[in-house]
């Protein structure tokens, strides 16, 4: 397994391009599976999960082509031959769930494994099996795949999420829009990611209204035809490497980034005396003068502060002036980096969904483990402004959600390499 080794370095200075999100390419290319035609997306990112789910669509008979270095994904799914997800495949990646509505919808059959628990929490799909058998699905649960039916198509529904789950609100949308009649799901998520899908449907031809807003309507269609679609930006890959300069002092433009995808993120990077100044390109950040100030952060469904972000953000907290107070509102387990952020002399108390950050003058570099893909980032900002060396293990955690990371911060003044073992 790889490791990537960050000596602190200094401030850094330079550019770096936000890539096509991942979490709205996961849910864009299933939506493949819901017409004959191709769907062609652009501006996609080359990571490890988009293989994955590429396979997994492979799998189906759906035929999907890499081009341009990655950054073109060419899909067709006219020929369809196979309706089970295998567990194979869905315990790897959590998102292959989202084959579900789409296969229901197209097919009127589908079966998916569950994908089970990750590092950060049990990942349950009951709003999903809801949502889906509210629209007339048939779903049972056998040897620990769903398998779920609609014989005689789906009907639109009226419906309430008794959360805003982001992967249930793009299950549930997707198969609306071939339902017959019309749908209405309320306490939607928000997220960018939903409006990038509704818009790449809508160019499909379906009928969507309200996808950013808490209630979404579809007035279902017989069918979707083909279209091309550029991914929106990463707000979560953005966040990121904003924080880069944040930690480590200097200026850094991240090209393509808009305020609108990190609003409430860029609130407390305010409060903490980060400056984020709108160019024509993208986001320009830099630490103001003194020393980052402490902020208290509780993670919510968006439009509030994103849970993706949290590690990485405490990352920048452990060596600001003060105490901050981060609570975890999405996730049961989602602070496994402040043990390892504990290693480099981070002082964390972590209660249940609390996580209680000292500020410390500076961190010391350790070797660290990586545990989930953003707790895996968040080691590696914290070993950018770390005194000494920092090895981060097992990066293959990191590779799922971050395209040609040690490219990008060396780029900008970063000391920062991947050490390839056996
Ligand atoms: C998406 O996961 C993202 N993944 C996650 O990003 C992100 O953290 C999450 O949304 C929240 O923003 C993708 O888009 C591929 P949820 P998802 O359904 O859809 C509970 C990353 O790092 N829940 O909004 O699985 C669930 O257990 C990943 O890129 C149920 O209880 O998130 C969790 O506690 C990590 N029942 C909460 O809701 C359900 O049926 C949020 O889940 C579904 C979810």
């Amino acid at each position: 397994m790889d490791s990537i080794v960050v000596r602190g370095n200094g401030p850094l200075k330079g550019q770096i391009p936000i890539a096509g999100a991942k979490n709205a390419c996961l849910t864009l290319m299933p939506a493949t599976l819901l017409s004959e035609e191709p769907l062609t997306l652009t501006n996609a990112p080359r990571l490890s999960d988009i293989k994955t789910m590429s396979e997994l669509l492979a799998s189906l008979g759906a035929e999907v082509s890499s081009l341009q270095e990655g950054k073109v994904l060419a899909m067709s799914s006219h020929d369809l031959d196979n309706h089970v997800a295998d567990y194979d495949i869905v315990r790897k990646m959590r998102a292959s769930n989202l084959v579900l509505g789409p296969m229901l919808a197209r097919l009127g059959q589908a079966v998916v494994s569950l994908p089970g628990g990750c590092a950060i929490g049990a990942r349950p799909m009951d709003l999903h099996i809801h949502g889906l058998e509210a629209l007339g699905a048939q779903i049972e649960l056998k040897d620990g795949y769903l398998h779920a039916k609609a014989p005689g198509g789906l009907k639109g529904a009226q419906m309430k999420l008794a959360f805003a789950s982001v992967g249930a609100t793009e299950n549930i949308l997707m198969a609306a829009t071939l339902a017959k009649g019309t749908t209405v799901i309320e306490n939607a998520a928000r997220e960018p990611e939903i409006v990038d899908l509704a818009t790449c449907l809508r160019a499909m031809g379906a009928q969507i209204e309200g996808d950013g807003t808490p209630r979404i309507e579809v007035q279902g269609v017989d069918r979707l035809h083909g279209a091309t679609h550029p991914v929106v930006a990463d707000r979560i890959e953005l966040g990121t490497y904003m924080l880069a300069p944040a930690i480590c002092g200097g200026e850094v433009e991240c090209l393509g980034g808009r305020i609108e995808l990190v609003a409430a993120f860029c609130e407390k990077l305010d409060a903490a005396g980060i400056s984020v100044e709108e160019t024509d390109t993208g986001l320009k950040v830099a630490r103001r003068n003194g020393r980052v100030r402490a902020v208290d952060v509780t993670t919510e469904p968006f439009p509030g502060f994103p849970t993706d972000l949290q590690a990485q953000m405490m990352a920048l907290l452990c060596t600001a002036e003060g105490t901050s107070v981060l609570e975890e509102k999405i996730f049961e387990n989602r602070f496994m980096h402040a043990p390892e952020l504990g290693r480099m002399g981070a002082s964390i108390e972590v209660h249940g969904g609390t996580a209680t950050v000292h500020g410390v003058e500076k961190l010391k570099g350790a070797p660290v483990m990586a545990t989930d893909l953003r707790a895996s980032v968040s080691l590696i900002l914290a070993g950018l402004a770390a005194e000494g060396e920092t090895v981060v293990n097992r990066v293959y955690h990191l590779d799922r959600g971050y395209e040609r990371l040690e490219e990008k911060l060396g780029n900008v003044g970063a000391q920062i390499e991947r050490v390839r073992s056996s």
